[in-house]
């Protein structure tokens, strides 16, 4: 009989791999996420050693507080050493889909301006081609429909991601007051040329697609250890 392995002991072990990549008094790039909530509590141990981070949501960022860990602004902050977080799917060439948790917004701003991109994830994580999950589209909220149709012509059928609220449907609203559309559908087999084409189209602020910023580092927990995948 074989047993489900067990998918949170497994984003733990990911998590705990990557306290290597962070050097001694540096600011720390913290995404968002189940995976990264594991990685922030790694932090937390190690606090005496973390100069600051920065957070790519209010999540991650009342989670960091929490444990005593200072969050800066990225304003604030210039380059980043190292940012860790991550992902919905990931290929072996280390390019993701992101935004199940709708920040991916922050998520891309902090990625670019970090040196190093680590991406933990646990095994069901891995893809040969991005696109069976749902890519996340924020969009700003007058811009929905229209940006909708658009992704209607790339072969995409967008859904607007919603939530029950007190027994009521709502629109999920991103921490930069946008919405998210997910696209189901898409097969996506040359992934930076579809981010270009998705975040071209007016109302779009990004797409989860992260291919031009792609990971540096994949720490892919498996059931037979912590596998490291580089580009
Ligand atoms: C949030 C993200 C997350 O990194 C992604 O959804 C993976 O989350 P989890 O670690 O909970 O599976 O992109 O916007």
């Amino acid at each position: 009989m074989s047993t489900k392995p067990d998918q949170n002991g497994l984003k733990a072990a990911a998590a705990k791999a990557a306290v290597a990549y962070v050097p001694d008094n540096a600011i720390i790039g913290v995404g968002t996420g189940s995976t990264v909530n594991f990685f922030i509590d790694e932090l937390i141990k190690i606090r005496d050693r973390v100069k600051a981070a920065v957070s790519s949501s209010d999540a991650s960022t009342a989670r960091l507080k929490a444990g005593g860990i200072d969050v800066m602004a990225l304003n604030d902050a210039g380059p980043i050493a190292v940012y860790v977080d991550g992902a919905d799917e990931v290929t072996k060439h280390l390019a993701m889909i992101k935004g199940g948790g709708a920040a991916l917004t922050r998520e891309k701003v902090v990625a670019a301006a970090s040196d190093k991109f680590v991406c933990v994830a646990d095994q069901s994580k891995l893809v040969d081609i991005l696109g069976k999950f749902p890519l996340p589209v924020e969009v700003i909220p007058m811009a929905r429909s229209y940006v909708a149709r658009e992704l209607v012509k790339l072969g995409g059928h967008p859904e607007w991601r919603m939530r029950e609220v007190d027994g009521q449907m709502r629109a999920v609203v991103t921490d930069n007051g946008n919405w998210i559309l997910d696209v189901h559908g898409f097969s996506i087999v040359n992934p930076p040329l579809l981010e270009t084409e998705i975040n071209q189209i007016p109302g779009v602020v990004t797409n989860g697609i992260f291919a031009r910023r792609c990971a540096d580092v994949l720490l892919l927990a498996t059931t037979d250890g912590v596998e490291k995948r580089t580009r």
